[in-house]
């Protein structure tokens, strides 16, 4: 209840009223502001993948948009020597729009990336689009570009068998974030109570560990990054040592030993600050763009606990400090 209230009094506050509370999640609106955040951040260990705000799209001239600003993207990378790598949105390069088109703007990105052996993550939007994202990955690696992979979310029932699928197909070249899942999807194919949810997250993590995957540990939740570590323990990986497991690929560019633990720009920095001190890699997803302000009430309308996260933020700074 609580949550839909600071929803709806959101989208009834002033434009510059959300900015100011989105500047903390937001690098900013240009390129330039994310280059000067990241420089800022190389400072606390981190490592960086950038996104370009903007989701599903009404025309292929969109989806142009977005191929052409992430080559600015990835030319700004190299330009300032950035241990940063890509994130983008499938839907934004006109997957629901044109399926061929769509793949061809995603090649074309990942073709141009594999020459600078940068990583491109496919993230995960809703379940219209689970199965065609993992296809796109799949595909890709099939026609060689093997710098690239998805993100399978935890809250949903399917996860554990695409683990399986996808390792039977790529092997130790599998590469996976895996987080929670942000999409408050329906219960008929997704779990719905928080502690299920992050049970099965758990278990996604601790699977995609054990069939060889590069796993990228996407959250927040203490309780999800205990068992990570536990189970980095487990397996004998973690600071210190190189990957020991003998189902995993080699060590690849811009990557940990066998996983990275990945947190979203403004949140829980202590907590990240601490895994980086302690020697894991850690890796700052790095939201900008001109769509700041859809973004932000998009992400609020499509799943209001953010808000309740985001007004704890503000009103108990001590609870979650950039
Ligand atoms: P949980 O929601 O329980 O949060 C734990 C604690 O973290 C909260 O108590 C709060 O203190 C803090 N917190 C979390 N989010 C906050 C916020 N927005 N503001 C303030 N405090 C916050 N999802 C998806 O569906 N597809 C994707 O591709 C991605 N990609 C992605 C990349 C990265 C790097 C991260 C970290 C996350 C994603 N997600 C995502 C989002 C993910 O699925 C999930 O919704 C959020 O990470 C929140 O879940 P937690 O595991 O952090 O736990």
């Amino acid at each position: 209840m609580l949550s839909k209230l600071i929803v709806a009094m959101t989208l009834r506050m002033p434009r510059w009223f959300v900015r100011w509370v989105s500047r903390r999640y937001v690098a900013g609106s240009t390129l330039d502001d994310a280059v000067r955040v990241m420089q800022r951040l190389q400072a606390e260990d981190a490592c960086f993948t950038i996104d370009v705000l903007g989701e599903e799209i009404s025309s292929m001239d969109e989806a142009n948009f977005f191929l052409e600003e992430y080559v600015r993207v990835m030319n700004a990378i190299v330009e300032h020597n950035i241990d940063a790598n890509l994130s983008i949105k499938p839907t934004a390069f006109g997957l629901l729009i044109d399926e061929v088109k769509g793949f061809e703007n995603i090649e074309s990105l990942v073709r141009q990336a594999s020459e600078h052996d940068m990583f491109v993550r496919l993230d995960m939007e809703d379940h219209r689009v689970t199965t065609e994202t993992i296809q796109v990955v799949l595909k890709l690696h099939e026609k060689g570009l093997t710098n690239v992979g998805t993100v399978l979310q935890g809250r949903l029932h399917r996860t554990l068998e695409d683990i399986s699928d996808v390792e039977s197909e790529l092997g130790p070249m599998a590469d996976y974030r895996i987080c929670k899942g942000i999409y408050l999807e329906p219960e008929e194919i997704a779990y719905t109570s928080r502690k299920d949810i992050r049970k099965a997250t758990n278990d996604a993590i601790k699977e995609s560990l054990v069939k060889g995957a590069y796993v990228g540990i996407a959250s927040h939740d203490q309780a999800v990054v205990d068992f990570s570590l536990n189970a980095l323990d487990e397996l004998k990986m973690g600071p210190g040592h190189s990957d020991s497991r003998s189902n995993a690929g080699g060590v690849r560019k811009g990557k940990g030993p066998g996983y990275e633990f990945q947190m979203l720009l403004g949140v829980c920095g202590p907590l990240r600050r601490k895994l980086a001190k302690q020697g894991h890699r850690t890796r700052v997803y790095i939201p900008y763009g001109e769509m700041w302000y859809e973004y932000s009430i998009r992400r609020l309308q499509e799943n209001p606990t953010i808000g309740l996260q985001v007004a704890k933020a503000f009103l108990m700074p001590w609870s979650n400090r950039p």
